[in-house]
């Protein structure tokens, strides 16, 4: 077996599945889903394609990442669903970058949808389904030992700057980037990017129309869920060919 070819598997997740490759191998496999879920997996439901989108999509924005000085797991696009990428250990906190105020924080602190955060605002959440993915402060963060106190100046340094280059990015496709999760992996004692970066995990506006373009219009029932992931894609993979 290569290294590159799919093994056992690991962990079947909400949009991904994990496998192994060769065993003890310091490379998985992961493999996009069409699956969607919403509300901690209360609504369950299917985007056409949206495996596809999403790898192909996380593959462009990764290697602008990497290009531009911030470490991800990923190291080659296989084929339509599947990401080779480096294991890591990953940390069990959700990063949530905030440029505008929409979801969960409207309702939490009161803010008016679009609000616009200046600098950005950074929030933590513990990644556990079973608590659906509670808010969390710093202090958590090092009490419970989820990152040491120098590995959350790391997170905090590398969420900024991904939004710094995503928020460029969008711009120049005519996109506001207007909130987005990360997760991070540890491996060979440093942090890395980790999971994905595509419209299930991010807030995307149209700056013409200022229409949702992610999965809002999933969580919401708005129609045109395909179509707007594969606008986002579409434009994204128009400028990256254009710039070279
Ligand atoms: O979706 P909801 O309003 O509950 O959560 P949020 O805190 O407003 O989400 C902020 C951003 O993080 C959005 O782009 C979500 O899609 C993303 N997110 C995610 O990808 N996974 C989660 N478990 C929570 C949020």
């Amino acid at each position: 077996m290569k290294v590159n070819e799919k093994g056992s598997q690991i962990r079947e997740g909400k949009a991904k599945i994990l496998f192994e490759t060769l065993p003890h191998s310091s490379f998985i496999i992961q493999s996009f889903k069409d699956d969607a879920t919403a509300f901690n997996a209360k609504k369950k439901g299917q985007i056409r394609n949206k495996g596809v989108i999403n790898n192909a999509m996380s593959t462009l924005i990764f290697k602008h990442l990497e290009q531009n000085g911030v470490p991800t797991h990923f190291v080659e696009k296989l084929s339509d669903r599947d990401m080779l990428v480096h294991r890591v250990q990953i940390v069990p906190v959700e990063v949530v970058v905030r440029n505008r105020a929409t979801g969960s924080i409207t309702t939490r602190l009161g803010i008016q949808r679009g609000t616009v955060f200046e600098p950005p605002l950074v929030e933590y959440f513990y990644k556990s389904d079973a608590l659906g993915d509670p808010l969390i402060g710093e202090g958590h963060i090092l009490y419970f030992q989820w990152a040491s106190e120098s590995e959350l100046r790391e997170i905090f340094r590398l969420s900024l700057a991904t939004n710094r280059l995503l928020k460029e990015l969008f711009n120049r496709i005519e996109i506001d980037l207007i909130d987005f999760k990360l997760e991070f992996g540890r491996t060979e004692g440093r942090l890395i990017v980790a999971d994905e970066f595509s419209p299930d995990v991010s807030r995307l506006w149209s700056k013409k129309t200022g229409e949702s373009l992610d999965k809002d219009r999933f969580r919401q029932d708005l129609g045109r869920v395909e179509e707007s992931y594969e606008e986002v894609f579409q434009r994204l993979e128009r400028f990256f060919s254009e710039r070279v």
